[in-house]
């Protein structure tokens, strides 16, 4: 056969194909023309503001239209120029040559010319079908301006804009690199990650000799003002800032606080404003008992104790001047709901999450780690803390059922060593128990990820009852099971089960127990709880899903309709 042949039946086979798509297309177009509603009905949204106007329905049908004639168009002149070849085929069979010089009835350069024609016509069909798609879910779901979740789920594909949110963050310090506590943690991670999800956050926080460097994002905007000589924000100063920005331009559309940033007599006047609570007075009482229990007799009773009870009335009093709540753990929730007397729609249980990319699991690291501190492999249990090593965090307890173990059991002793992370005036006492107990000083983020992988087990004896402890996070998604002491906030969000870790009532005797139970469970045991640990902290411990839980809730906060969609937080 003639190579001009096989082209002519390619140049069929290809017309073929777009006619046979273009009546498909055409067909359906068709029949949804002929269907398209016109009662409100048939719509699934339920609110009258957010269903999609009459004049998205009329865009609707115009666009169907075009896309009907296009494809229509598109199929015309592929099948009439099928005609042509096929006449021109038969020709040829006649006269050898018509094709192969040109001077039959097909011109190769018109035949060229018209399957253009008819793929532009069938790419205009495509592009007047998609914006007719994308009207269509806007009608079936709700405007796009509106971001109902399954609304923006359906059209993003096909329609890629999202909308920016322009948010103010309201907290008394900005965190100093690695030297920060649990809130500011909290405040430079969460806005970091909204920062780079492309949201515009500005930032009022109090400005220090020793200014951190700022992090250089162009959607990161900070507004300093000099604190107060009790070190809050001063809040005429930052209040002027916040007023100033919000007339510039475009005004904010969510607020958040951390703590009390901003205080109850400016936060009353914001109804987009959410403040997340690291430590509650009510949770505090808890740790007051704890404290009060283990006083040694030659101690005077702490004035705390009698105190706090005034200042949780004082806190329920004002914390209903916030207009939306959002609590790190499940049982400071139940206690704002309950106790503080704050409507549960306006209560949101989100729980602290860590950098997910900065703490995984890595046998190497961890080799590393224990190169770098002379630690040898010997020992075949090792036990690990960090953090503050101070008073309120347990370190005392732990001081003291480590001393009562060591010298009861020289079997534990030989067998167990101790790593400690962190500063603070337990470092020198722990040096007393021995060789099997490290201090290992302060460590930088990087090195405490090495940290974390070089241990069996993380042990946090915490007496504060306040927030989740980011290094029991840390712990986990390093994939290594926890023993922390059995506060509220622990054991209903953390070590939620046995199998993710051990805990323990906050009394040496119990803390001992609990030791010898790890250290008789053994590495392998651990190693099964620690993968299992990691593989839930995963769900719900990471940077990720705090911000992306924290970004649904100000979408909520600045457009109610998209509270209907709101998928699950916690
Ligand atoms: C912040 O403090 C530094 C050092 O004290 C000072 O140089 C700077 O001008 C201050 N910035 C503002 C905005 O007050
Ligand atoms: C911010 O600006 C908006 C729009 O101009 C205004 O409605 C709102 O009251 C302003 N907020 C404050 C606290 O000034
Ligand atoms: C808050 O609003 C009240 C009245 O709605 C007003 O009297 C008060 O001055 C406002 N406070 C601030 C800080 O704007
Ligand atoms: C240490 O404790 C283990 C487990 O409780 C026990 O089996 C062992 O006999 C003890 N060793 C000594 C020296 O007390």
């Amino acid at each position: 056969m003639p190579p001009q042949t096989s082209t002519t039946l390619i140049h069929i086979m290809a017309l073929d194909g777009i006619v046979n798509v273009n009546s498909i297309f055409t067909i359906a177009l068709f029949i949804g023309l002929t269907s398209t509603p016109s009662d409100h009905s048939y719509t699934l949204v339920s609110t009258s503001t957010c269903a999609a106007t009459a004049a998205t329905a009329q865009r609707l049908v115009s666009r169907h239209v075009y896309s009907f004639s296009s494809f229509l168009f598109s199929s015309l002149v592929a099948l009439g120029l099928k005609q042509a070849i096929r006449i021109a085929d038969h020709d040829h069979i006649l006269n050898c040559h018509a094709v192969l010089h040109g001077a039959g009835r097909v011109d190769l350069r018109m035949l060229r010319v018209g399957i253009l024609g008819s793929a532009l016509g069938s790419v205009f069909g495509c592009v007047f079908l998609t914006l007719a798609l994308v009207d269509w879910v806007q009608i079936k779901l709700g405007v796009l301006g509106c971001w109902g979740y399954y609304t923006l789920a359906a059209a993003i594909p096909l329609e890629p804009p999202h909308r920016q949110l322009k948010i103010a963050l309201f907290v008394k310090k900005w965190p100093d690199k690695h030297r920060a506590g649990g809130l500011e943690r909290h405040a430079l991670t969460l806005h970091l990650a909204l920062a780079k999800r492309g949201h515009e956050l500005h930032i009022f926080t109090s400005n220090s000799s020793s200014f951190p460097v700022y992090p250089a994002l162009a959607n990161l905007h900070f507004h300093l003002s000099k604190p107060t000589a009790a070190g809050y924000l001063d809040q005429a100063t930052v209040w002027e800032q916040f007023r100033a920005e919000n007339s510039t331009g475009r005004p904010f559309d969510v607020s958040h606080t951390e703590s009390v940033g901003l205080r109850y007599t400016r936060s009353r006047n914001l109804s987009n404003l959410a403040v997340s609570w690291h430590g509650i007075a009510y949770e505090s009482i808890h740790s007051d008992i704890i404290q009060e229990l283990l006083r040694a007799p030659e101690q005077s009773q702490s004035i705390a104790l009698t105190e706090r009870v005034k200042k949780v009335v004082e806190e329920v009093k004002f914390f209903k001047h916030y207009a939306h709540h959002v609590a790190t753990s499940d049982h400071a929730g139940e206690v704002l709901k309950r106790i503080y007397m704050i409507p549960e729609e306006r209560v949101h249980v989100i729980l602290n999450g860590v950098d997910e990319h900065v703490f995984i699991p890595d046998a190497a690291k961890g080799i590393e780690f224990k190169l770098k501190f002379g630690i040898r492999e010997s020992k075949s249990l090792v036990l690990g803390l960090a953090g503050r090593l101070v008073k309120d965090k347990g370190h005392p307890l732990m001081f003291e059922a480590l001393r009562q173990i060591f010298m009861e059991n020289s079997t534990f002793r030989d067998s167990v060593l101790v790593l400690v992370a962190g500063n603070g005036p337990w470092g020198a006492r722990y040096k007393e128990l021995g060789s099997n107990l490290l201090v290992l000083g302060p460590l930088e983020q990087a090195e405490l990820a090495g940290f974390y992988n070089a241990i069996d087990i993380f042990v946090n004896p915490t007496l504060r009852a306040q927030g989740l402890d980011h290094t029991l996070l840390e712990a986990i998604l390093t994939g290594k099971p926890l023993m922390a002491t059995n506060l509220p906030s622990i054991t209903q969000s953390i070590i939620f089960s046995k199998e993710m870790g051990y805990t323990f009532s906050p009394t040496v005797e119990a803390l001992k127990k609990a030791l010898y139970r790890v250290w008789e469970d053994g590495r392998e045991v651990l190693k099964q709880k620690g993968n299992l640990a990691r593989e839930r902290g995963l769900k719900l411990f990471t940077a990720t899903k705090m911000a992306a839980a924290y970004e649904s809730l100000f979408f909520c906060i600045y457009n109610n309709d998209y509270c209907m969609y709101k998928p699950q937080i916690s």
